[in-house]
């Protein structure tokens, strides 16, 4: 066992362990005392996530099944009665400051992490919510460019710190969280400029331990579906191919565009408002198009099978959805590449119930859902796939549903 100049340990068989709510407290603690000698006012948290099933949905206004994940980002925050703003984050064996002022912190001006970080000032004051001052400190286990949302986690970490160090009273009940998630997705889109949909910062916000959320985004409800894996002799694998994977390239925004563009020619608003595939074939100009819409209206249906399996108790039998989406996102979308390929390939040889990619594709993270007693058959399947084309050691993660973002000390 070894342990990262960040703190990331790093079991034998290469599964890092998220830290404990009080381990992360505690380490961006550390990391203000030591910048600042001071204390913060307190510490907030916000988790990553994983999709279970609904890719590419959310900017479409679809379904999507999204739980948080134990690893979160920490950020240790003291309010400034002046508008000056400094901030350290220490983030994958790397130290990033950024000092300023409130004013100065508007698109364009801020490159790389500050614009996750800082960015959360500029949102809520685009929502007329200005914020003073502050100093604040960040550090964060969730594995960075893997497709857990590590920007959403920092992005709904700082904005749970701003939102109560400033009176602003939204972190508190889920309405007002849904208005955060918003402020997060807005720094996301218009500050970082990556044109994400807002499944990942509502992951971070407004799910609940041992559930999944049921996230509509045409209209933003949600519904907690419990998900109690281990008690149906059942484990989830998040496998990290560690094939790099980034939102702000030019895939995932032609993806978008693309879907905008045949729902402007269906003659709706979002793809959710369509269903007549047959249509769509004869009337969108081309066949990658109506694969593109096909992906969308399938992967709609799938989630809602998906959440009657689990409401009736059948859990079970999820497997062939995970797998079709998957093909879906393959074939349809083609946002899949070969590493997610293969490992999806690999635990399925191997005795997974079900597998597919998840979050945004292009690389990042396959997920794969197992019986106990195979776990350890799938994941020694898929590192010895990987081992076989030599691509990198995957990391695997098990998981469960864990709590969303909150203050922890
Ligand atoms: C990324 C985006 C999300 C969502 C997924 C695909 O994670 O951030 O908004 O679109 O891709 O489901």
């Amino acid at each position: 066992m070894t342990t990262t100049e960040t703190g990331v340990i790093v079991d034998n068989d290469t599964t890092p362990a998220a830290w404990t709510r009080t381990e992360g407290a505690e380490r961006a603690t550390d990391l203000f005392r030591r910048t600042w000698d001071a204390a913060p006012d307190g510490v907030w948290a916000s988790p990553g996530r994983v999709n279970i099933i609904g890719e590419h949905t959310d900017y479409n206004g679809g379904l999507c099944l999204p739980i948080a994940l134990p690893h979160c980002t920490y950020v240790a925050l003291r309010r400034r009665e002046d508008d000056v703003v400094r901030i350290v984050s220490a983030f994958d064996q790397s130290v990033v400051d950024w000092e300023g002022t409130v004013e100065q912190i508007v698109p364009r001006a801020l490159k790389g992490w500050p614009t996750y970080t800082a960015g959360v000032a500029w949102g809520l004051a685009d929502a007329g919510l200005r914020p003073t001052g502050f100093d604040a400190a960040l550090v964060s286990c969730v594995p960075l460019g893997a497709g857990l949302s590590s920007s959403a986690a920092v992005e709904c970490a700082m904005v749970l710190a701003l939102d109560e160090v400033n009176g602003f009273g939204l972190g508190g009940d889920d309405e007002g969280r849904a208005k955060l998630v918003d402020i997060a997705v807005h720094v996301e889109n218009d500050m970082a400029g990556a044109p994400t949909g807002g499944m990942d910062q509502a992951a971070s916000l407004r799910t609940t331990e041992g559930h999944a959320l049921l996230l509509d985004c045409l209209d933003g409800s949600t519904r907690q579906v419990p998900f109690d894996l281990a008690d149906a002799g059942l484990e989830l694998l998040v496998i990290d191919t560690r094939a790099k994977h980034a939102l702000v390239d030019g895939q995932y925004a032609a993806r978008r565009e693309s879907c905008e563009q045949a729902a402007t020619m269906l003659g709706v608003d979002t793809l959710r408002q369509f269903d007549d595939l047959g249509w769509a074939l004869a009337n969108l100009p081309d066949d990658t198009m109506v694969a593109r819409v096909r992906h969308v209206v399938t992967e709609i249906a799938r989630v809602q099978e998906f959440v009657a399996l689990v409401d009736e108790g059948r859990i079970l039998e999820v497997g062939p959805l995970m797998d079709a989406s998957h093909d879906s996102l393959r074939d349809d979308y083609e946002v899949s590449c070969v590493e997610l390929d293969t490992a999806v390939d690999a635990a399925r040889a191997a005795g997974a119930l079900g597998a597919r990619m998840t979050g945004g594709g292009f690389g990042g993270c396959a997920i794969a859902l197992v019986r106990e007693a195979d776990a350890d058959a799938v994941r020694a399947a898929v590192r010895q796939a990987f081992a076989g084309r030599g691509f990198t050691e995957p990391i695997v993660h098990v998981v469960t549903p864990a709590a969303p973002g909150a203050r922890v000390s």
